[in-house]
């Protein structure tokens, strides 16, 4: 792709068949697969704006492989995920939060190049009072051959290798934000038309003081990022928190900022995911001009050992990041 300019009220589907078409050795599968994502995107944002009326609200009994009830939107937005990808063909497996075991795309359908980790619904706890959530998703190519089920060796591999990745936040609007390796986009739902457009192009991040993390957990954290707490305060920096990475993401990809959820002695490895909610949004991150890193070195330097991996994150402005990771 070159240096193309989109304006925006462009169609999502209109961005990806230019796209594609400049794109050199593109067959058009990855189009199929981003617009299967928005398919299950308007599914899911539909079902959220009438939660309350569909009877979607609360909890369906079970507990799912994180050991947390899963709610019953939890449940939707993966089956409806996974079923929206399963059948064109552009899509061999499904890693997500809500499954312990990877979804192989059933043998009556083909099975494609792509495999794709999912976050269906993230901020569970913000469903029942109605706050921003969101779908967060990672797209690897697979390695194995594709006359093969696709395996675990699909997804236990660096970050790095990821070739898209984004979020659809369920908010005042419903806003679906694609990052390749052409930049980062945001296109609205149109829910009148049933459309995605592109509202917000080639998104940067820009200059920002404001932190976003669950302050109450702060005396628990290593001491050098209390202390860069403190002098955030010191500084005049603001806070943002609603409890969703993506809308707290989001956020801070829009205004400026930086998202942290350290490791505490009750989450030693961090509490969020690193395939489908750490290393999609590093993806776009750095995409945008941001980074992420684990406190340690960068997200997308990480190999998951397993399919429900955590990590510590610290993740936007490169600035902040940087001070954070060198605390
Ligand atoms: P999920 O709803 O997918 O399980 O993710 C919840 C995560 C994340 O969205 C959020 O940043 C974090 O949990 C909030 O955790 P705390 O309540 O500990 O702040
Ligand atoms: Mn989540
Ligand atoms: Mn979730």
């Amino acid at each position: 792709m070159t240096d193309r300019q989109f304006e925006e009220g462009t169609t999502l589907d209109r961005f990806l068949m230019e796209t594609m078409r400049a794109t050199p050795g593109a067959t058009g599968h990855f189009v199929n697969l981003c617009q299967s994502v928005a398919l299950a995107g308007k599914m899911i944002s539909a079902r959220v704006n009438r939660a309350g009326l569909a009877g979607l609200l609360g909890e369906t009994g079970e507990v799912n492989i994180q050991g947390e009830f899963v709610q019953k939107l939890d449940r939707y937005a993966n089956d409806t995920f996974i079923r929206a990808l399963e059948h064109r063909g552009h899509t061999a497996m499904v890693v997500s939060e809500e499954e312990a075991e990877p979804v192989l795309v059933p043998s009556r359908f083909q099975s494609g190049r792509y495999v794709v980790t999912v976050d269906p619904l993230d901020g569970s706890s913000n469903i029942d009072v109605n706050a921003t959530i969101g779908t967060i998703f990672g797209v690897f190519r697979r390695l194995t051959d594709e006359g093969t089920n696709a395996d675990l060796t699909d997804v236990l591999r660096p970050g790095d290798e990821i070739v898209a990745a984004g979020y659809i936040v369920y908010g005042s609007g419903t806003l679906l934000v694609l990052g390749t390796e052409l930049g980062v986009n945001g296109f609205t739902l149109d829910p009148t038309v049933g459309e995605f457009f592109l509202s917000h192009p080639n998104i940067r991040i820009p200059k920002g003081k404001t932190y976003s993390c669950n302050e109450a957990y702060s005396l628990q954290w290593p001491e050098p990022t209390q202390a860069w707490l403190r002098r955030c305060k010191e500084q005049g920096w603001r806070a943002r928190y609603i409890g969703s990475l993506v809308a707290d993401f989001h956020r801070n990809l829009l205004k400026g900022g930086v998202f942290l959820y350290p490791a505490t002695p009750k989450s030693p490895e961090g509490k969020l995911r690193l395939l489908y909610e750490a290393f999609p949004l590093a993806y776009l991150a750095e995409r945008a001009g941001g980074a992420a890193t684990d406190g340690r070195g960068r997200i997308l330097d990480r190999v998951a050992q397993s399919l429900h991996d955590r990590t510590p994150l610290f993740i936007g402005d490169p600035d902040a990041v940087d001070a954070l990771t060198q605390s």
